[in-house]
């Protein structure tokens, strides 16, 4: 590097020179590892959230403009940098860490994968072509494999990792119209355009929004996915399916497949996988299950019963950044055969031609939309290494635990109403106030509403609202391994605590 560039702490660039460098990156990353440990001490475990609203966060981030700053044309040294994280950045947090906060499916993040990540960002392996980052697709190759193992999928299985389970259900779908629609249309090639007119898809009501999205993405039309009503439960039933297959054969239809979704997002709702499967075979439909959530009971013998039929499934999505406490972001994509998964992906650009054909390298970017992908796998290698299926299946069945005994306190007491049975650890459920029965329609909704929201300003806990067939509920996503019963009763307390100001202020209104 020549001398004199116009940057401050010149020394951390020089990095090829050790004599120079070391001592300033050492103190740089000590700094680092003591600003975030200041964070989690002054911020993570005092608060669920920073309590300000969107117009007033932005207000504060921005300042008066309320809009970005301009990029800065002139740096400033590193100890600077940190100190506006520090006043900036730093408070203005959610705070999966809080052993309150009963998240979306925000898990806090294992020490040892947030270790695997900082190792990652710096041996920068591009997860690509093989010679981007040789150590990258072995341990990419591995820990997939432990995902296939806990999956259940057997041999001539395959995995990739994706950026999260957005992008693993669209990359399921891409390969059910790429392999299974050209398999029933019996096309040469992946079929595209008028190909995909009169095609369905089945789910639930309670399926991810990514699923409708990735059909409009992959180029199917409007009412190729067909929406079916989930049972009490929340869950899809294999007979209303065979009934919508049967009408949509009649009407000359194509039926493609089947999305099921094993914990869902909602209430960790987990569909009929099993009959799913049979029904799915028989029909020679696709079966694609998304576990982004739920996969990670499979971990544990104990309750892998409650998440069944994955290893029945074409494709599976999992999402280590949920259940399985993974700094973000890492999520998985499980097919049957890896053929599908190459065939569905691989291009053959020719700067990638390979100088040794012979070795037949793992080249990541054949089985995956993505090309250079970050080096994801070492973080859950790394921590999968620091606790074992054991310790990753302890925190689960902790949380369903957990949410177990949330569910019971809510059934037991006179002013709550569980929505639903939880089938893992999201428990979904209102507060029931004094006279509700008789408010004007709509006042529970808004009250439930009002109630998360001065809950959030409070602090003591942290739960988000959903709308399950019309109702405003409140929803706790226990996925937090640091909480336990004291802060289960602690929401509930708050709750009732915080109710009489929430009744005040609705009258108000
Ligand atoms: C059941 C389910 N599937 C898919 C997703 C999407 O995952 P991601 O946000 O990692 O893309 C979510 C996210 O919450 C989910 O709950």
């Amino acid at each position: 590097m020549p001398d004199g560039f116009p940057v401050p702490d010149p020394e951390l660039l020089e990095i090829a020179d050790a004599g120079r460098s070391r001592s300033s990156l050492e103190r740089l990353g000590a700094a680092i590892w003591t600003e975030a440990l200041d964070w989690v001490y002054g911020e993570a475990m005092v608060r669920p959230i920073q309590r300000d609203s969107y117009p007033d966060s932005r207000r504060r981030f921005f300042g008066p403009s309320n809009e970005p700053a301009p990029a800065p044309e002139v740096g400033s040294p590193s100890d600077e940098v940190l100190a506006e994280f520090r006043d900036r950045v730093a408070p203005m947090t959610f705070n999966a860490q809080f052993p309150g906060a009963f998240s979306y499916f925000t898990p806090p993040p294992l020490a040892m994968s947030i270790g695997g990540e900082v190792l990652a960002q710096w041996l920068h392996q591009g997860v690509d072509v093989w010679h981007a980052g040789p150590i990258g697709a072995f341990v990419e190759e591995e820990v997939v494999g432990w995902l296939r193992d806990v999956v259940g999928s057997g041999a001539g299985s395959w995995g990739v990792l994706t950026s999260g389970g957005t992008m693993a259900n669209l990359m399921a779908l891409a390969i059910a119209r790429d392999i299974h629609l050209a398999r029933i249309l019996g096309s040469d090639g992946p079929p595209r355009g008028a190909a995909l007119e009169g095609v369905r898809v089945y789910a639930s009501d309670q399926t991810h929004f990514s699923v409708e999205r990735g059909l409009d993405i992959l180029g199917f039309p409007g009412g190729t996915l067909q929406v079916i009503a989930s049972d009490d439960r929340f869950r899809l039933r294999a007979a209303p399916v065979a009934d919508a297959i049967a009408a949509d054969r009649a009407a000359g239809l194509t039926p493609l497949a089947i999305s099921a979704v094993a914990g869902s997002t909602n209430t960790g709702s987990v569909d009929q996988v099993v009959d799913l499967a049979s029904l799915a075979r028989s029909e020679s439909l696709w079966l694609h299950v998304d576990a982004a959530y739920g996969g990670a009971a499979r971990l544990s013998p104990r309750d892998a019963a409650r998440v069944p039929g994955l290893e029945l499934a074409d494709s599976v999505t999992v999402d280590p950044h949920k259940w399985f406490f993974q700094a973000y972001d890492i999520g998985a994509l499980v097919v049957q055969r890896r053929d599908d998964l190459r065939e569905t992906f691989h291009r053959s650009p020719e700067y990638y031609a390979s100088s040794r054909p012979e070795d037949q390298p793992l080249n990541w970017y054949e089985y995956s939309i993505e090309g250079t992908r970050r080096f994801r796998a070492l973080k859950l290698w790394m921590s999968w290494k620091h606790l074992g299926t054991s310790g990753l299946a302890a925190l689960v069945e902790y949380n369903d635990d957990l949410a177990a005994y949330l569910a019971a306190r809510l059934r037991d007491a006179p002013d709550f109403e569980l929505a639903v049975e939880p089938e893992l650890s999201v428990v979904c459920f209102r507060h029931l106030p004094e006279g509700w029965d008789r408010w004007p329609a709509g006042r529970l909704d808004a009250y439930q509403n009002h109630l998360q929201r001065a809950l959030e300003l409070d602090g003591a806990a942290w739960v988000s609202v959903t709308t399950l067939r019309g109702r405003t509920c409140l929803r706790a996503g226990v996925v937090n391994y640091l909480s336990s019963t004291a802060e289960i009763d602690g929401l509930i307390d708050a709750l009732r605590r915080l109710s009489e100001g929430v009744l005040e202020d609705l009258d108000r209104r």
